[in-house]
């Protein structure tokens, strides 16, 4: 639409700390990789972005440096931002990211002022007309099915992989929200030192997302497979002994134990946020429950965990990994049809 609008460019951008996600007005998500960039460090050149930039995580040789420039959900590198986002509209864009009129990007509520700033600079230098900071939580309600717009108290719970975000919104904004770097990232670094301390086996952060995603889950059956045998993971690492390569056999009991002691962390942000919350807003979440969206959303039982927490109906966003993006579709959309300033 936006392309044939004048032949402006609008964008929407989620810029995760495991996930980059980008919608292109007219095209829609065209582009979901991981957020981490390889580097040639003599040249400073880019070697890969996204997924094959992934591949090279803790594989490569001392030429090449793999950097993931958000950490626990807040900048650590914006200069690698700048090439990620360079690199990324060169390729998904014949002009690049000069073609691009608005920009809007998504980024936790817990952003400084300068980083804001930071974050605007760089997109005036890549030569964006404007760029523009939206709440992720924000998004992410929109994206998760909520209609933000009434005077009506929801609340979401964005579990992604460098915070958990809970944000309280009403009247399409963010009344309240609270986070904690309880997310996916930590989750995959508990069961690492699970690994060490019982398995007495060193494995990487790969290997220890993949069990996550195979074995987590948080109350009612553990995962099984179609025979009903409870699910087993074969985990490659180093003993820590003898230094050797080893396999060891995780099962989905140890990880549910994990994964409950992580999510208690969890539970505390969700229940000071509700204590915290105008009683009225907290009134209308008895109708309208609570959304869940991220990456973490995708744990086995995770709804039924906060239902009973909670004693309220509990939702998992349709496609939890795209609510922040999902999100910035309808904002573009509805300042296009309400903003009349220099849109
Ligand atoms: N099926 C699954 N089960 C459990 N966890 C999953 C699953 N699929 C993805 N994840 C985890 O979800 C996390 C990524 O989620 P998401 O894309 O929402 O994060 P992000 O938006 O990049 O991070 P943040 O919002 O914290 O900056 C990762 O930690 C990943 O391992
Ligand atoms: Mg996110």
């Amino acid at each position: 639409m936006a392309e044939k609008d004048n032949g402006k460019i609008n964008v929407g951008v989620d810029l995760g700390t495991s996930n980059l996600l980008i919608y292109i007005e007219g095209r829609g998500v065209v582009f979901k990789e991981p957020s981490i960039i390889a580097i040639d460090k003599a040249t400073q050149k880019v070697v890969a972005v996204g997924n094959e930039a992934a591949e090279l995580v803790g594989k490569v040789h001392d030429k090449v440096e793999v950097i993931k420039p958000l950490k626990g959900g807040v900048i650590s590198d914006i200069e690698m931002i700048r090439e990620i986002l360079d690199f990324t509209f060169d390729k998904l864009l014949p002009g690049g990211v000069q073609s691009i009129h608005k920009l809007l990007l998504c980024m936790p509520s817990e952003i400084t002022a300068t980083e804001k700033e930071a974050i605007i600079k760089l997109g005036n230098e890549l030569g964006v007309q404007r760029t523009k900071i939206e709440e992720e939580i924000k998004a992410s309600a929109i994206g998760g099915g909520i209609n933000i717009y009434t005077p009506i108290g929801n609340l979401v719970i964005d579990i992604g992989g460098g915070t958990t975000n809970i944000g309280v919104i009403s009247l399409g904004d963010v009344v309240l929200s609270k986070s904690t770097k309880v997310a996916g990232d930590f989750f995959d670094k508990q069961i690492m030192h699970h690994l060490k301390d019982k398995h007495k086996l060193e494995i990487g952060l790969q290997t220890a997302e993949k069990i996550k995603i195979k074995l987590a889950s948080l109350v009612g059956d553990l995962p099984c497979d179609e025979e009903e045998n409870v699910l087993t993971y074969n985990a490659m690492g180093r003993d820590l002994i003898s230094g050797l390569p080893r396999m060891a056999v995780v099962g989905a009991k140890e990880i549910r134990k994990i994964m409950l002691e992580c999510f208690e962390s969890i539970k505390s942000t969700l229940i000071s946020t509700l204590e915290i919350m105008p009683p009225e807003l907290s009134g209308d979440l008895v109708d309208n429950g609570i959304t869940i969206t991220g990456g973490g959303a995708l744990i086995k039982g995770v709804r039924e965990y906060f239902e009973e927490i909670v004693k309220i109906n509990v939702k998992i966003a349709s496609s939890p990994i795209n609510a922040v993006v999902d999100g910035t579709k309808s904002l573009l959309k509805i300042e296009r049809e309400h903003y009349y300033g220099d849109y």
